[in-house]
C-alpha cells in the first residue's frame, strides 16, 4: 500500500546534529557543499531537495568541487552513455580524496538503485562514503550524519518503499523557472526504458498539495513552473477520489497572477482530448505540448510496448493544431531500436515532417541491463545507427529553420529570462518554448514583454522590444 507521509521529526533532528557536527569541525565556518546533477528534470528537482536539507544544516553550495566539504553527484542510468560519464567522473575523484581525506564524497540517483552498480561503486571506488538511490532520499539527514560521524561506508537502495513523502525543504535552482513534481515513478514499461526500474510504481501526490505548492511559487514571484512527471497525463492513479491531470492543471490555471505554467512529459497513450481543450482555454498554460513518440513505424512502437499507433499519434497532434493554432510541438525520438530497419526509420522520418516539430530531443538506442530490449536481437550495425541519426539531425534541422523563419515579423510574449553572451543583449522565451534573443537592460530579466521577431537562426529567434 502507498500511503502519503511527512518526512519524519527525527530526520530533522539529524539536520541540526549535522549542523553541530560541522560547526565543531569547521570551528564556526560553514561547511560547503558542491551538487552535481545528472539526468532528468526529474533528478534536477530531486537536487533541488537535497539542497534544501543541506542548506537547513548549516551548508553553503559552491560551483568548485575542490573546495567543498561534500560532494555529491546525482546520477542518471537512462543510457549507458550517461553512466560511463559518472563512472569517468568519479573516478576523477579519488586525487582530490586523497589530497583532502576529510572530504566526504557521496552518491545518490536512478544509477544506485540499480544493485551491479552499488555494487561495483562498493568494491572499485573505495573513496566514495555513501550511496543512496531514489528511494531514500527522505533518509538523507540520517544517512549523511552516520557517515559523517560513524567514518563507516553507508550504502542503502529501498525500492519496496512505495510512499509519497511530503515536507522535505526545497531549495529551487532559479527564481524565474521551477519545477514541481506532481507524481513519482512510472508503470509504463516501455521495453527500452531503465526508469520504471530505478523509480519505482507510479505515484501521484496529492492535489491540495500541490496547489499550494503552486500557489507558494507563484507569490514568491516564479513565472514560469513546470508540472513534472514520467507520464503526466496518468496522474492520480491510486488516489481517492481520482482526480485527473486535466482537472489539476485546471485548477492552477485559476490561481491569480502573471506567470505560465508547463507540463512534461505527456504519453501520448493518455493524452486526450480534455487535456488539449483545458490548454486550449486556459490563461496561464502555455502553448507548448512536449509529446514523446519515439519512433514513426507501428511495428517499432509496438515492441517498444508504447500502446499507441501512429495514426493515435497523429490523430491527438491534429487535433491540437486545430484547437491551438499556434501550438509548439516537441518530443523524443529513439533511432536503431533492435530489430529496426531502414524502412522503419523512414517512417520516423515522414512522421517528423508531417508534424514539424519545433524541435527534437533525439538518441541512439542503448541497452539497458534488466529491459526486455536489452534481451532483443539488434543486428544493425552502429555505424549504420549513426549515419540514420544524422539523416534525423539534418532532416529535423530543415524543418525547426523552416518553422522559425515563419515567426519572423511576429510579435511574441516573452519571458525575459538572463543576459544573452553578447553584451546589452538579454534571452528569454516564447510561450511554445522558443528561444529569442534582443537588445535590452537588465532591469527586463524576470519580466513579461512583447518582441517583435526580426530574423531567424536555426531554432533561436532574434527580435526589437515592441514596448
Ligand atoms: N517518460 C518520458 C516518456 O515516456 O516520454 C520519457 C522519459 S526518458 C527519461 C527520456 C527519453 O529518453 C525517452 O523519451 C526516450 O526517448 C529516451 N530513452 C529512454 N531509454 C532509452 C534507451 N535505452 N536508449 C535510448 N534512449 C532512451
Ligand atoms: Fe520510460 Fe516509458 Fe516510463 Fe517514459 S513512459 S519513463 S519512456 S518507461
Ligand atoms: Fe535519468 Fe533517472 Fe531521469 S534515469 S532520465 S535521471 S528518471
Amino acid at each position: 500500500m502507498r500511503e502519503t507521509l511527512m518526512m519524519s521529526d527525527s530526520q530533522m533532528e539529524y539536520l541540526n546534529l549535522i549542523a553541530e557536527v560541522m560547526s565543531i569541525r569547521k570551528r564556526g565556518e560553514e561547511p560547503l557543499a558542491y551538487v552535481r546533477t545528472y539526468g532528468c528534470q526529474q533528478n534536477v528537482a530531486d537536487s533541488e531537495r537535497i539542497k534544501g536539507m543541506l542548506g537547513k544544516a548549516g551548508y553553503r553550495f559552491t560551483e568548485n568541487a575542490e573546495d567543498a566539504d561534500f560532494i555529491l553527484f546525482n546520477t542518471c542510468a537512462v543510457r549507458e552513455h550517461a553512466e560511463d560519464r559518472v563512472f569517468g567522473n568519479v573516478g576523477a575523484l579519488k586525487n582530490l580524496k586523497r589530497r583532502h581525506p576529510q572530504i566526504l564524497i557521496a552518491l545518490c540517483g536512478c544509477m544506485m538503485e540499480q544493485e551491479h552498480v552499488a555494487k561495483r561503486i562498493h568494491d572499485s571506488f573505495p573513496f566514495v562514503g555513501l550511496v543512496f538511490g531514489t528511494h531514500c532520499m527522505h533518509r538523507f539527514p540520517e544517512l549523511l550524519y552516520k557517515s559523517l560521524v560513524d567514518g563507516t561506508r553507508v550504502f542503502l537502495r529501498d525500492n519496496d518503499d512505495q510512499n509519497v513523502y511530503e515536507g522535505i525543504p526545497t531549495s529551487r535552482d532559479g527564481q524565474i523557472k521551477g519545477w514541481l513534481p506532481i507524481m513519482y515513478g512510472c508503470d509504463n514499461f516501455c521495453t527500452y526504458c531503465i526508469v520504471p526500474y530505478v523509480r519505482g510504481r507510479e505515484r501521484s501526490r496529492e492535489p491540495g498539495i500541490i496547489l499550494s505548492e503552486a500557489r507558494e511559487m507563484i507569490e514568491s514571484g516564479y513565472k514560469d513552473i513546470t508540472l513534472l512527471g514520467q507520464n503526466v497525463n496518468s496522474y492520480g492513479k491510486g488516489l481517492t477520489p481520482r482526480p485527473t491531470f486535466s482537472g489539476l492543471i485546471g485548477e492552477i490555471d485559476r490561481i491569480p497572477g502573471d506567470y505560465w505554467l508547463r507540463f512534461m512529459t505527456s504519453h501520448p497513450k493518455d493524452c486526450t482530448r480534455e487535456l488539449i481543450d483545458t490548454i486550449a482555454d486556459s490563461e496561464h498554460i502555455s502553448l507548448h505540448l512536449h509529446l514523446p513518440f519515439q519512433s514513426g513505424s507501428d511495428r517499432v512502437l509496438k515492441a517498444m510496448n508504447r500502446h499507441y499507433d501512429r495514426q493515435k499519434y497523429l490523430d491527438i497532434v491534429n487535433y491540437a493544431k486545430q484547437r491551438i493554432p499556434d501550438v509548439s510541438l516537441t518530443s523524443d525520438v529513439i533511432v536503431g531500436f533492435p530489430g529496426e530497419t531502414y524502412e522503419d526509420f523512414q517512417q520516423t522520418l515522414s512522421l517528423i515532417r508531417e508534424v514539424g516539430f519545433t524541435s527534437l530531443f533525439t538518441f541512439i538506442f542503448s541497452p539497458r541491463n534488466g529491459t526486455p530490449a536489452a534481451q532483443m536481437d539488434d543486428p544493425v550495425s552502429e555505424e549504420e545507427k549513426g549515419r540514420w541519426f544524422r539523416e534525423l539531425l539534418d532532416t529535423q534541422e530543415e524543418i525547426a529553420a523552416a518553422r522559425c523563419a515563419s515567426m519572423v515579423g511576429r510579435l511574441e510574449k516573452v519571458l525575459v529570462e538572463e543576459r544573452a553572451k553578447k553584451p546589452g543583449r538579454l534571452c528569454g522565451r516564447t510561450s511554445g518554448n522558443i528561444i529569442v534573443e534582443f537588445d535590452g537592460d537588465d532591469s527586463l530579466i524576470g519580466s513579461f514583454r512583447h518582441v517583435r521577431i526580426t530574423r531567424a537562426r536555426n531554432w533561436i529567434l532574434t527580435g526589437e522590444l515592441a514596448e
